[in-house]
């Protein structure tokens, strides 16, 4: 994994505790629109699976992996007929990376920032062009 990547997530765990609260409250905020897809989820089990799967995607492709291109292919595709297209689908992956950088403030270095920004650029070309 880039060590950038790597430094960030350790250090947002350690920090942010259970992160689905602060992701998907933003999430929300941003788009309260999106929160009745979530109704059939009363535990909060499948935001929290979703969210793990988020983080072990963002932590596979930071290793340089493309093992997860299929992954976000069929999910791309089962989120789109939930009524989330590719492009809201991606914006997950940026919001969930506004988190990590909020969560570490001063400790965010330019280093994280350009191996995210390589990152993002990633997720995207995968959710939205396949
Ligand atoms: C704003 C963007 C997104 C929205 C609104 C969204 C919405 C949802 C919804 C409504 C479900 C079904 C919950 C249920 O079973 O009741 C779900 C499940 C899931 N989502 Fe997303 N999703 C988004 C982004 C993503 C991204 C980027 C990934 C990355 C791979 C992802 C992976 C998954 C997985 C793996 C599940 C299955 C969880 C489970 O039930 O075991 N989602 N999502």
């Amino acid at each position: 994994m880039s060590n950038a990547i790597e430094e960030s997530l350790q250090t947002f765990a350690d920090r942010a505790g259970d992160p689905a609260p602060l992701v998907y409250r933003r999430l929300f905020a941003a788009r309260p629109d999106l929160e009745p897809l979530f109704v059939g989820d009363r535990t909060g089990a499948a935001r929290g699976e979703m969210l793990s799967v988020v983080f072990e995607t963002l932590m596979d492709m930071a290793a340089g992996g493309e093992a997860r291109r299929h992954m976000i292919a069929a999910e791309v595709v089962n989120h789109d007929q939930l009524g989330v297209p590719g492009e809201v689908f991606a914006d997950f992956f940026d919001l969930v990376a506004a988190v990590v950088r909020e969560t570490l403030g001063p400790d965010w270095t330019p280093s994280m920032a350009e191996a995210w920004g390589d990152l993002l650029g990633r997720t995207r070309q995968l959710s939205v062009a396949g």
